[in-house]
């Protein structure tokens, strides 16, 4: 994608270090990486974000133009005139030979990014200053282009996009995960009957924000038959992984006619394009990736384009995994929760690729997801990835309204207390289904980085909501 060069005051370096010609005397602003220093000229590697290339500025100090350069290093902030030429340097095709350089500000020796390479737990500490280092760099262009290409698959395919709320009364999962919303005095709270009075509340009701915007999702597909959220959402689930944080985005088609397999196939669909988006369009920072954080992993997002993913019923994968011989520190049985060790094992070991496990026993699922047939099981996916584990999580909808009464009842949850969600099962109820694509659990497979608080930038985790 060419960017189309807006700015009246300069280009961005991505349009300069990938020039098909020079555009002459230009302007070019930005950040010191680096500055090397011999006898008749200094060179200042600057970057702007815009790629992940530093743009080379040449300068030659005995020119009568230029003022003492003396104290400028990295992280200081240039702005350089001067001409685009050919570069006889290796490594980059254009250099800028400065006409002048003025130091818009100056940053010490104190400056924490003066190492080529930091770790990435050091980089966390200073979540403010990471994004200027090749690796953040990288992955929140990243980001930000995936972020478009789910807009771009959605919209292509007629999607309408809902924003569903972020304050809600509902707990969607029903997993007791939400982060209370209340403009109560906490050390003080109103009291009714010995309990605090929730019905004084801001909203009339106890609030939070949201776990996921697949009710309302559920109420606009039965309008809009095919919908789409991609929004924040929140989990108080104090659970320290690599893999969850407290505040992630999610992905969230919701479809009307459809069943499980319809939905299957819209997630591979998406998951596929997805991945080619990134093979095309972040070419440059997935070498990056390839090159430092996961070695191979180009060749593997090329096969994921290319086959079809496997799948397999849940009853099917804990008899591989009972089957397996393999030690796990959760043991296997029909009707458990899988663990992320037995998800990776799976997806790592057995298929070697993208899997979708089907209907999961409606005993560790939540109370929306359609009951089948055998009345033990519902009509649940999770798709797991190498690495990561599960990325996606969708199901059929229980549309029948006597079966879903029934469901909520058994799971603790009061019908009346979602009436309207059970109007659309009253009114011109059809089939649906969808699903929720965690996006940071993509971005960690796309990129091979192994910790969500590296692929969010500002990540909340127990304990940590600094920055
Ligand atoms: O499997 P989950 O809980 O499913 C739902 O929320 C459904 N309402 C989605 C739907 O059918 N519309 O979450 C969906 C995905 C997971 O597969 C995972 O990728 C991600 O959201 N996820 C998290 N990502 C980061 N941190 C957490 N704490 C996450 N919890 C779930
Ligand atoms: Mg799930």
């Amino acid at each position: 994608m060419k960017n189309i060069n807006w700015r009246s005051d300069g280009f961005r370096i991505v349009d300069l270090v990938h020039a098909e010609q020079s555009p002459g005397e230009v302007r070019a602003q930005g950040w010191i990486r680096s500055v090397r220093r011999s006898k008749e000229v200094t060179f200042l590697a600057v970057n702007d974000g815009s790629c992940l290339a530093s743009l080379q500025i040449v300068i030659d100090e005995s020119a009568p133009d230029f003022g003492d350069l003396e104290g400028v290093g990295t992280g200081a902030c240039v702005v350089v005139n001067g001409r685009l030429v050919p570069s006889p340097g290796v490594g980059q095709n254009w250099e800028l030979q400065a006409a002048g350089v003025e130091v818009v500000s100056l940053a010490g020796a104190d400056y924490p990014l003066q190492k080529k390479r930091h770790s990435f737990e050091y980089l966390r500490t200073i979540a403010h200053l990471r994004p200027r280092s090749n690796a953040f760099g990288a992955m929140f262009r990243m980001r930000s282009r995936l972020s478009h290409a789910v807009h771009t698959f959605f919209q292509e395919r007629g999607f309408l996009y809902v924003h569903t709320p972020i304050i809600t009364a509902n707990d969607c999962e029903g997993a007791g995960e939400m982060f209370r919303v209340t403009t109560l005095d906490p050390e003080n709270p109103p009291q009714a009957d010995g309990q605090i009075a929730w019905h004084e509340d801001f909203f009339g009701s106890k609030a939070g924000l949201t776990v996921s915007g697949q009710l309302q999702g559920e109420l606009f597909a039965t309008a809009f038959t095919d919908i789409y959220t991609f929004g924040p959402t929140f989990r108080a689930e104090n659970s320290n992984t690599s893999r969850h944080a407290a505040e992630f985005w999610m992905v969230e088609p919701e479809i009307a006619f459809a069943d499980l397999n319809l939905n299957c196939q819209l997630a591979e669909e998406f998951l596929r394009y997805m991945v080619g988006y990134a093979l095309e369009h972040c070419a440059e920072d997935l070498v990056f990736f390839n090159q430092f954080v996961d070695k191979g992993l180009i060749p593997k997002l090329e096969a994921v384009v290319l086959a079809p993913f496997q799948s397999m019923t849940y009853t099917e994968a804990v008899d591989r995994l009972q089957k397996s011989g393999q030690k796990f520190s959760f043991p296997v049985e029909w009707g458990c929760d899988l663990q992320s060790e037995h998800e990776r094992y799976l997806t790592e070991s057995v298929v070697g690729g993208p899997l979708f496990v089907t209907d999961y026993p409606a005993g560790i699922k939540a109370f929306y997801m359609r009951s089948n047939d055998d009345g033990q099981t519902v009509a649940a996916m999770d798709l797991l990835v190498p690495k990561v584990g599960e990325i996606i999580g969708g199901s059929q909808r229980e549309e029948r309204l006597e079966v879903l009464e029934q469901k909520m009842r058994q799971a603790g949850i009061d019908p009346a207390s979602l009436d309207w969600y059970l109007d659309i099962r009253r009114w011109g109820s059809c089939p649906h289904a969808g699903f929720g694509l965690g996006f940071e659990r993509f971005l960690m497979y796309v990129t091979g980085m192994e910790n969500i608080r590296d692929v969010i930038p500002f990540p909340r985790t127990p304990g940590n909501a600094r920055f």
